[in-house]
């Protein structure tokens, strides 16, 4: 890319050539495909080329020169654009067995079957498909007989294998066939562990590049074991995977590094942003002390925010200063330095060692994770190799600290981004990935947007779902549980703790003190993963007496709605079951990210921020519906209905005997209505990624299921009187209760 450098070099020093020069001539239309132009017709423009999924262009982009010509670098002069079909590699070997068919290349679609010889056993895919990157499907299938000490490697589909010994401390090397491209580890080693040292080699077509939808779960699953828990969440396939150490009193440096050369557009460099922005906001949700560093570069780097800054460990903090930072801070040095880049990361780790001091464990448990963004291979600088060297050395990365340092490499685009020198700079570690291309900034976006679900993580993480929108109802909401007392209808309520349940007095009876028969269904009463608990002791509020204000017309009276259930057994947390936070305990705070000495009226002000509060609950079905929390005056004008029930409230005149301060109000507009059987489940709403639960719910005027099963709910007749409303117990003004009966289990902030 020397002549894109120098063009770009010559534009910079005289600006006013590209003013004199001709324009370049229009006639460049690719068949079957589109293309853009960075400058129009202008010399320095750069015209890129793209096609429908399946097929690929070549050229893939021209410069437009200051002679008014086109340079087409890679082809001759004149050369027409054509899109051409994208071809899957045929392996070159397969060891103990057999593939068909055997072609030279295989299109789009194509099947590739493996089969194993008498004696050996088939690992990976024995059915590859051809995908409309150039990539199949699936992973390398292998014929092993097991008798190495480590599993043999394989040979990727494309690659060649040199080393057929698999012992400890045997050697195995890679090479890729015609003009594919190796990514991963040419040089593997069997380790003690009985490991591969390194990544798999995998061999591309240049032009292939990755889906977000991969790309997203194995960055996201590299970066949560990172972030991790003090338990391994799972073990990998076949082999032990990489020990995670650290703990959540450990400590975590994110350095980003965000490409702001000529070559990323403005609006590119402005998603750069937002796709990071999303990414430190999904960090700092985790309950683990992180710093972030930002860096901008082009000819030189920008240090926006240092991780020697206090500011760097504050969430809100860093997305202001990432918020912030300009594109034009590159305008004189537009060039692509990513060696000076990676240098300044060496910097701030060398001033870091020397402030902590280098044989301190504060220093030596940091772990440092670099994410590199940019969307084509540099152009100044040098090598990038020789920065990353020097930080494996200044962090002392070897075997046994290789999980300190991650260095993810994501080159976005579709101009010269490079496999070999993004392959250079990322980590290799067996069974992850650090090299990435995706083919633009949308996809990026995508893939930031998804990739960090802590949903798998083991330990009792509060307020954590999937959020994907293919989970499912109980992967979305994962502390409901189903409660089902001996006699009466069902209840919902909801995990506060991997023992406690939360849910309204009124599902139990005064007079069924045998609480051996209920249970509790917890993680999805519809499948196999639902598990029933018995109860181990149950708090009931003794305020609550549905027959307290009987005398004052008040027919049915739910102060006080509110019970605890401590289960037998602790639940074992997973994607199906986790506790919801209570807001006011030092597990929410951190979830909010709100600084210790922290308050539960901050907490109540946070959450119940406006007077119309959007949350929700969970229907029968397992829906999450939508509600809106009414709060200050238009409290007073949602709870005034209730007035105009005459049956359960002849002769009221004070309609705050009734619905007290201890309720929320909702059910007017187009809000939902809790049937009869949701009764305990709980009223929460979504902050930071994190959902917290501010009511439960407990009565209403309407009951949209009647006496019919949970598939059908009516919305309430246009005019009803009195209309709809649903009054939840707010769990700001029972702290007092909560405080009493939760002393130990949660750990409560001061009122
Ligand atoms: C490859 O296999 C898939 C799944 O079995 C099938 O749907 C597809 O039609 C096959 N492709 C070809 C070209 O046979
Ligand atoms: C964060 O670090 C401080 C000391 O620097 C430590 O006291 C605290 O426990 C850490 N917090 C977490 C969640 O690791
Ligand atoms: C980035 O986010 C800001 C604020 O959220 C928004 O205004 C802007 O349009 C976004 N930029 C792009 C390119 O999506
Ligand atoms: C935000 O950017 C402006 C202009 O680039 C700069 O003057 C200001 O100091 C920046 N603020 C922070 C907190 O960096
Ligand atoms: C770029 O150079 C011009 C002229 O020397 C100067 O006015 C401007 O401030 C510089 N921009 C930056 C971001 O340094
Ligand atoms: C959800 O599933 C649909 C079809 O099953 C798929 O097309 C889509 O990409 C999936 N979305 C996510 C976010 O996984
Ligand atoms: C979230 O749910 C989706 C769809 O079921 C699934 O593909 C994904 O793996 C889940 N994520 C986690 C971390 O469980
Ligand atoms: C309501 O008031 C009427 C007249 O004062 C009285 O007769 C009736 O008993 C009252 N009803 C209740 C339930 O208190
Ligand atoms: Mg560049």
């Amino acid at each position: 890319m020397g002549s894109l450098m120098a063009l770009l070099c010559l534009l910079l020093l005289f600006p006013g050539l590209a003013a004199a020069a001709p324009s370049c001539p229009q006639n460049v239309k690719i068949s079957g495909g589109s293309f853009t132009v960075s400058h129009g017709w202008d010399p320095g423009s750069v015209l890129i080329y793209s096609c429908p999924p399946g097929r690929y262009p070549s050229p893939a982009y021209r410069l437009c020169l200051n002679n008014g010509r086109w340079q087409t670098p890679g082809s001759a002069p004149g050369t027409k654009a054509v899109c051409k079909p994208v071809r899957c590699p045929a392996p070159v070997s397969f060891e103990n067995g057999m593939y068909t068919p055997r072609l030279g290349s295989h299109p789009v679609g194509a099947n590739l079957s493996f089969e194993c010889e008498d004696g050996f056993v088939l690992r990976g895919s024995p059915v590859r498909q051809c995908r409309p990157n150039g990539m199949w499907d699936g992973e390398t299938a292998v014929c092993d007989n097991g008798a190495g000490h480590c599993p043999n490697p394989g040979i990727s589909v494309g690659s060649v294998r040199t080393g057929s010994r698999f012992g400890l401390g045997d050697k195995v090397s890679y090479r890729c066939s015609s003009n594919l491209v190796l990514t991963g580890s040419a040089e593997r080693e069997c380790q003690g562990s009985g490991v591969w040292s390194g990544t798999e080699p995998i061999c591309r077509q240049p032009y292939s590049y990755d889906f977000p939808e991969d790309v997203a779960p194995v960055l996201g699953t590299s970066l949560s074991h990172l972030l991790g828990s003090t338990n391994p969440t799972q073990k990998k396939k076949e082999n032990v995977g990489r020990k995670i150490q650290i703990q959540r009193s450990g400590h975590l440096n994110l350095y980003l590094l965000l490409d702001a050369s000529q070559s990323v557009k403005e609006e590119d460099f402005s998603i750069f942003k937002n796709s990071t922005t999303i990414m430190v906001d999904r960090i700092f949700s985790f309950e683990i002390n992180v710093s972030v560093a930002i860096i901008t570069f082009a000819s030189k780097p920008k240090i926006i925010m240092s991780v020697l800054h206090d500011s760097s460990r504050d969430a809100t903090e860093v997305i202001y200063y990432l918020e912030n930072i300009s594109y034009k801070d590159h305008e004189n040095g537009t060039g692509t330095n990513i060696y000076e880049a990676l240098n300044s990361v060496y910097i701030m780790m060398n001033n870091q060692m020397q402030r902590l001091g280098m044989n301190t464990v504060a220093w030596q448990e940091i772990r440092h994770v670099i994410i590199l963004l940019t969307d084509g291979k540099s152009n100044m600088g040098g090598s990038p190799k020789r920065a990353v060297d020097d930080i494996k050395e200044i962090l002392n990365i070897n075997q046994k600290r290789n999980d300190y340092l991650d260095i993810y490499a994501i080159g976005v685009g579709k101009l010269d981004v490079d496999w070999r020198e993004l392959n250079q700079l990322g980590s290799k570690k067996d069974g992850e990935r650090h090299a990435f291309i995706l083919q633009d900034t949308k996809a990026l976006y995508q893939v930031f947007e998804h990739m960090l679900d802590v949903s798998q993580l083991t330990d009792t993480i509060c307020g954590v779902g999937n959020m994907s929108a293919n989970a499912s109802a109980q992967e979305r909401t994962p502390w409901h549980v189903t409660i089902k007392p001996r006699s009466l209808q069902t209840c919902r309520g909801s995990l506060i703790s991997d023992q406690w349940v939360l849910t309204a007095a009124h599902c139990f009876r005064s007079d069924d003190k045998d609480h051996s028969l209920w249970r509790v269904n917890v993680g999805d009463p519809n499948t196999h993963l639902g598990k029933d608990f018995e109860i181990e002791s149950v708090v009931i509020s003794s305020g609550f007496n549905v027959y307290a204000k009987k005398h004052q017309g008040i027919l049915e009276f739910y102060g006080d709605d509110i019970a605890l259930l401590k289960l037998a057994q602790k639940v074992k947390m997973s994607t199906h079951a986790r506790p919801i936070c209570l807001p006011c305990t030092l597990e929410a705070n951190l979830a909010l990210r709100k600084p210790p000495g922290s308050t539960c009226r901050d907490h109540e002000s946070l959450l119940l921020n406006t007077v119309s509060v959007p949350a929700h609950f969970v229907a029968l079905n397992g829906d999450k519906l939508n509600v809106n929390l009414k709060t200050g005056t238009e409290w007073t004008s949602c709870i005034d209905v209730v007035s105009q029930e005459k049956n359960m409230f002849p002769n009221l005149t004070d309609v705050g005997e009734v619905v007290t301060d201890q309720f929320l109000c909702s059910g007017t507009g187009e809000d939902d209505n809790p049937c009869k059987g949701e009764s305990g489940g709980a009223v929460f709403l979504e902050r930071k990624y994190r959902i917290f639960q501010v009511g439960l719910v407990s009565w209403g005027l309407y009951n949209p299921c009647g006496n019919s099963d949970k598939n059908s709910r009516k919305r309430a007749p246009t005019g009803k009187v009195p209309p709809p409303r649903d009054f939840h117990i707010n769990l700001f003004r029972l702290q007092p209760w909560l405080r009493q009966h939760l002393e130990g289990v949660l750990n409560f902030l001061p009122l």
